[in-house]
């Protein structure tokens, strides 16, 4: 695949429409599609502003802006993607909806083009077993805004062709893309390996151990992290995260570890949903609620370390059921979600021995499974090694 191969996109919702953009402003024709015709005006209007915004910002050429928008066509018949070489499907979330279109599009498109998905909670083995050529069907996990954030994970599924890895990931690098080639499993990488970072945030925060901003305010000013675990909570929607982790917590046989929080499920019952309702974990709706955190360095240094260590516990997890290789599961939880540091090097930094001292702490406190340490840091640390 190279510039000359068309793009199709399936889907012209939030993530469809980004995902065309980035195609279309490194140089391919891209069809979008989408049942919903307004949601082709919607993505068409976006696409025109956020355009003419980079423009403004200076960071591309009016000419490339205008070639961009031109190459980019909204269709509304599936069989105008009948010459893509590449199709990436962003339709909603629901196996039975996906499955209906794999099957639907196969027919359309030539014997070697390359069908995604951007899923972010199905198996990709899933969606692949509705097509005859289930080689050809791999996921792309883009990150939201596609435009913006850097990561995209490839996912194999159980049938998926190596060539079509490589193509696709060669692809995708070629739009400045850093792409991570993660297991088939659920949350792939980022998705799996920070559910702690909320997860250990709501449960110090009901244990009473710290108030929200308090937490929030360590995570940053201690931790180093672009935003606290309840701003962030809040600025994704407490719906959406919510959703998240009860299908991680499902999809792995309700592993304790990915356990989802009362007091997050309460706030989606009450509608308090974050920053788009103006009310979640903080009210923004009025300025001067502002809260305040306890600036206690030593409480916020236990906080950190905690949340840290159960991050880190995840990330040696993942790589212990080779979910990706070490380098990729550093490279994703920096570059899709801005960690200021990978987990696995972070490990070395204050050392594997003593990571698992305090994973062992926590769980002799609490006895519960939660607190397990990884058999790869067990390994590690009796060989007295590190990660990297
Ligand atoms: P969205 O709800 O913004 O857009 C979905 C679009 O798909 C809608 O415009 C809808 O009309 C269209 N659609 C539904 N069924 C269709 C069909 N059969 N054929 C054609 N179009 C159809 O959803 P969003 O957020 O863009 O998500 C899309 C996919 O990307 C989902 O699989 C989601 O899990 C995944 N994803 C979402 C991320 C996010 O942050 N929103 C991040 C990464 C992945």
């Amino acid at each position: 695949m190279d510039k000359a191969t068309r793009l199709g996109v399936i889907g012209a919702g939030t993530m469809g429409a980004g995902i065309a953009q980035v195609g279309a402003t490194h140089g391919h024709r891209t069809l979008v599609f989408d049942t919903d015709t307004t949601a082709l005006e919607r993505a068409r209007a976006a696409l025109e502003r956020n355009l003419n915004r980079l423009v403004d910002k200076g960071r591309i050429e009016k000419s490339v802006a205008g070639d961009a928008y031109s190459r980019t066509k909204f269709v509304d018949r599936l069989t105008d993607l009948a010459r893509c070489g590449i199709v990436i499907e962003a339709i909603v979330e629901d196996l039975d909806a996906k499955s209906q279109l794999f099957a639907e599009i196969e027919p359309i498109v030539a014997h070697e083009c390359v069908l995604a998905t951007n899923t972010s909670s199905l198996s990709v083995a899933s969606i692949s077993a509705a097509c005859h050529i289930p080689g050809r069907v791999v996921g792309a996990h883009f990150f939201n805004p596609a435009p913006l954030m850097p990561l995209v994970e490839l996912v194999p599924g159980v049938s998926t062709n190596e060539d079509v890895v490589a193509e696709t990931r060669a692809l995708i690098d070629a739009w400045g893309k850093t792409t991570v080639l993660a297991k088939d499993t659920p949350g792939f990488i980022v998705n799996r390996v920070a559910r702690p970072f909320y997860g250990e945030a709501l449960r110090i925060f009901e244990e009473g151990i710290a108030n929200v901003p308090t937490i929030d305010w360590a995570m940053k000013e201690l931790g180093g992290f672009r935003m606290g675990p309840f701003e962030l909570m809040d600025f994704i929607g407490n719906d959406v995260n919510f959703a998240v982790t009860e299908s991680v917590f499902a999809a792995f046989y309700f592993d304790p570890r990915y356990r989802p929080s009362f007091t997050q499920k309460r706030l989606v019952e009450a509608g308090r949903l974050g920053k788009k309702s103006g009310h979640g974990f903080y009210d923004y709706r009025d300025a001067d609620a502002a809260a305040v955190p306890d600036t206690d360095t030593e409480l916020g240094r236990a906080i950190v370390d905690r949340i840290v260590t159960m991050l880190i516990n995840e990330a040696a997890d993942a790589l212990f059921w080779r979910v990706a290789s070490r380098d990729d599961i550093d490279l994703a939880m920096t570059r899709g979600v801005n960690y200021p540091k990978g987990l696995l090097r972070w490990a070395d930094e204050i050392g594997v021995g003593e990571v698992v001292s305090r994973m062992t702490t926590l769980q002799n406190t609490y006895n519960e499974d939660r607190y397990r340490p990884s058999p790869m840091l067990l390994r590690l640390a009796s060989e007295g090694k590190g990660f990297w």
